[in-house]
């Protein structure tokens, strides 16, 4: 394992994804870690993150010298690099040469194992305040900027390395590369992480946790619960059993996916759930969004925890599979290790006696691994290309009381706005563009020779990296005349189309 320590920026999480992309296994950890722990995890490397302190700054974190003296090949990057040249002996200034985005780098005459043949002068990313003026003894500096004298440094013998700049984000286009060589050159590691190695080990792991126990997992529709439950499923078949709740909220078509796409491609065990009544009664008259999710969110447990006991009984089932990825362990703190739930934890449901251990198969994996993970598995793209839904699904893109009618009214509007994007090449651009029924509005139109009197449908497609911000997806007018034209022609109670351009903030990319 390659260990990441995390300065406290919002880059450990893409060094991780880097290193990966290189084909090494990497992990964060924090970096108050002691070094003796660190010591102990046996790293092959160890990449120190940038981070938004100063080293003069009180309270900065510092690095324990000791870190250098354990043999372990070690790169710092930016603000690593920064507190890896001062806990070394160099010297770091707190001079106010500032350098912040695309800065051009040069390649001194002993360009070192790092840069050596790249371009004499390439353009790297730079952010950051002090800089480091003069190397620690033993390194030899491999390259600078218009501004900063040491914009790298190295040490072969004693396999340390360190660069100002960030090689991990995009706007560094040799910083792959950078990365690749202190791994696979410096490091001296071979690139073993692949997809296949990733699913082997997986499925011996899933084998050595529930030995002959049976497991059931609940799908989603989405791409993590998929996988979660097909790497299960290829590691202990028919043991285990698929849970599908169709709480009547989902969009054309996704129901079939799972039925057929996904049993078609996993051969797994699936056990569907026809909840619509029983949600659309639970949501009658409810037109306040926060309720609206609390009611479903409450039904969901209750019928699926229903559900999961009707199939443990009859399979005597131990195990529960969750498609926890692992930035979400990285972001509460967790180790990789296992927990056990109590199912009177939950609502209801579950008798009092039954303990599911958990089954995580994608705790150690990022988004783009599962997607890779989910095709070479077998599963269509359908599914492992999926963009975001959230989970009360329809329900909180109908705005009103969400029934029975309206619900058929947006999936039809909804399928017509899927199938242009698709068919105009642009799933990938776009994160995902919620389709929503303004059920409580009306407007005056006319079609044909009479007067209508129909609701809007918004549509609101988004780009975004994250979620956590956004912006409204400048569609081409030709895609949108197609879906306006289509949506008013061909549904029934909608007169109007309308386009949501607002980022995010000040909007959230759902209307609820
Ligand atoms: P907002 O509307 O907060 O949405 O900008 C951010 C992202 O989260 C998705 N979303 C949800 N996903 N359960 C989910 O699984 C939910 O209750 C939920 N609400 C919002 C939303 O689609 C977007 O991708």
């Amino acid at each position: 394992t390659v260990l990441v320590v995390d300065y406290g920026a919002q880059y450990a999480q893409l060094i991780a994804r880097r290193v990966r992309e290189a084909q090494v296994y990497s992990e964060i950890v924090p970096s108050d870690t002691p070094v003796a722990e660190i010591v102990a995890r046996k790293p092959v490397a160890l990449i120190l993150s940038g981070g938004p302190a100063s080293v003069y700054a009180d309270g900065a974190p510092e690095i324990d010298p000791a870190l250098f003296a354990a043999g372990i090949p070690v790169l710092g990057l930016c603000y690593g690099f920064q507190a890896m040249a001062k806990a070394l002996g160099g010297e770091v200034a707190p001079d106010g040469t500032r350098e912040y985005g695309r800065t051009e780098l040069c390649l001194t005459s002993t360009a070192g194992a790092l840069h050596d043949g790249l371009p004499a002068r390439h353009p790297v990313w730079m952010s950051h305040g002090d800089s480091v003026v003069r190397a620690p003894e033993g390194f030899t500096v491999t390259a600078s900027s218009d501004r900063v004298a040491v914009a790298a440094f190295e040490d072969t013998e004693r396999r340390l390395a360190g660069v100002q700049y960030h090689p991990e984000v995009g706007h560094s286009p040799h910083g792959q590369e950078v990365l690749r060589r202190f791994l696979h050159q410096v490091a001296g590691l071979t690139p073993s992480w692949t997809t296949s190695s990733i699913i082997d080990d997986s499925v011996a792991a899933i084998r050595a946790q529930v030995g002959d126990g049976h497991a059931v997992c609940g799908l989603s529709g989405g791409v993590d619960s998929a996988v979660a439950a097909a790497l299960v499923q290829r590691a202990i078949g028919d043991r285990l059993t698929c849970v599908f709740v169709d709480h009547g909220l989902l969009r054309a078509g996704e129901r079939e996916q799972v039925e057929r796409d996904f049993v078609a491609a996993t051969g797994a065990k699936l056990h569907t759930v026809d909840a619509a009544d029983r949600f659309l009664g639970a949501l009658a008259g409810v037109s306040e969004p926060e309720q609206k999710r609390k009611i479903i969110g409450r039904e969901f447990i209750r019928v699926f925890e229903a559900a999961t006991a009707e199939v443990a009984e009859a399979e005597h089932v131990g195990f529960l599979v969750q498609g926890t990825l692992y930035p979400d362990v990285v972001e509460s703190g967790g180790g990789t290790g296992t927990a056990t739930i109590k199912s009177h934890h939950n609502v209801g449901g579950l008798p009092d006696d039954i303990e599911f251990a958990l089954v995580e198969p994608l705790r150690t994996l990022f988004k783009d691994e599962v997607r890779k993970v989910g095709a070479e598995l077998g599963l269509p793209e359908t599914i492992v290309g999926r963009q975001p839904f959230p989970g009360p699904g329809l329900g909180i893109r109908i705005i009103g009381e969400v029934t029975a009618d309206r619900l058929a009214t947006l999936r039809a509007a909804d399928a017509i706005a899927r199938e242009e994007l698709t068919a105009a090449g642009l799933d990938k651009e776009i994160w995902q563009c919620p389709v929503v029924l303004l059920a409580d509005v009306r407007s005056v139109g006319v079609q044909g020779d009479g007067r209508t009197y129909g609701h809007p449908i918004v549509l609101r497609p988004v780009s975004s990296e994250d979620a956590m911000t956004a912006d409204w997806t400048r569609l081409p007018y030709d895609v949108l005349e197609r879906i306006s034209t289509r949506i008013t022609n061909e549904v029934a109670e909608v007169n109007r189309v309308v386009l949501d351009v607002t980022s995010k903030p000040p909007g959230t990319i759902e209307w609820e």
